[in-house]
């Protein structure tokens, strides 16, 4: 049996350096270390920090004062580092270099009077974090429909910014609507290609191979849409972990191909691969 395994699969660089850096900072041993937010959704990666000391809150309110706190990789927004200071916290700041740039173009912007319009999904962590560089003022937009509710004045200037893992395609849409209904405007495409780039790898390998195997949680939607992806070519099993997969089906298979989602740690990723190789 022959494993092949996409040549972008599970964590993108800014979720590996993430994880990298928590993981770094649990090392070093020291009492009270929180995360803001789970690090990822993935439960078995989430056990695995927490297993090492890693105290997971949803709140600033709920860190003690003076502990260290784990900013992830989708950000936060400029309230939470004034809390942290307020409240003595050391932060490990994680968040994603692209999302950084973002929180940087939304605050010099904001600054100089301009309205930030945000195309993305308003509860996701990323979009609320951006949004919270520019005192949540954006106008946030999800889809082509949104814009029907929106008026945009002309004696207002406007600043378009992209939450990184929205579609290209449709983002070309809304901003094409957007020119259309004001001037004094400025598009930042902000998309993130790890997505993409991770989905032609699997549509790739999807054509080489006899199955698929893809890896990463079940509500986990960038997996859902890599399933789907490698389903158009051949058959397609989602599992969470090895002890998903279905042995028996997978015997009659020659060369068997994987991937995994955007929050599959890699020793899940090899787990899975020495599991069907021993097959
Ligand atoms: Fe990942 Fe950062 Fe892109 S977290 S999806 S590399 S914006």
């Amino acid at each position: 049996m022959n494993v092949k395994i996409a040549k972008e699969a599970g964590f993108c660089f800014g979720v590996k350096r993430a994880m990298k850096m928590a993981w770094d900072k649990l090392e070093q041993n020291e009492d009270g270390i929180y995360a803001l937010g789970p690090l990822i959704h993935n439960k078995q990666a989430v056990s695995k920090y927490e297993e090492k000391g890693l105290v997971t809150k949803e709140n600033i309110e709920d860190i003690p004062n003076s502990k260290n706190m784990i900013i992830r990789s989708h950000g936060v927004g400029e309230k939470v580092y004034i809390d942290a200071q307020k409240k003595d916290i050391t932060i490990v700041d994680t968040t994603c270099p692209f999302v950084k740039k973002i929180h940087k173009i939304v605050k010099e912007y904001s600054t100089k009077g301009y309205e930030i319009i945000v195309i993305g999904d308003s509860k996701h962590p990323e979009v609320i974090g951006i949004n919270g560089w520019c005192s949540n003022s954006a106008i946030i937009i999800k889809t082509i429909d949104d814009l029907d509710n929106i008026i945009l004045e002309s004696s207002k200037k406007y600043c378009v910014v992209a939450q990184t893992t929205i579609n290209s395609e449709l983002y070309l849409k809304i901003i094409d609507k957007i020119a259309k209904m004001t001037s004094d405007i400025i598009f930042n495409n902000t998309i993130c290609s790890a997505t993409k780039v991770r989905q032609q790898a699997a549509r790739q390998l999807s054509k080489e191979v006899d199955c698929m195997i893809v890896i990463g949680g079940t509500h986990s939607s960038n997996t859902q849409k890599l399933v789907n992806i490698c389903k158009e070519f051949v058959e397609t099993f989602a599992i969470e972990t090895k002890d998903d997969l279905d042995t028996e089906s997978l015997k009659k298979y020659e060369t068997i191909g994987v991937t995994a989602g955007a929050s599959t740690p890699d020793w899940i990723i090899g787990d899975v691969i020495t599991f069907i190789k021993n097959l």
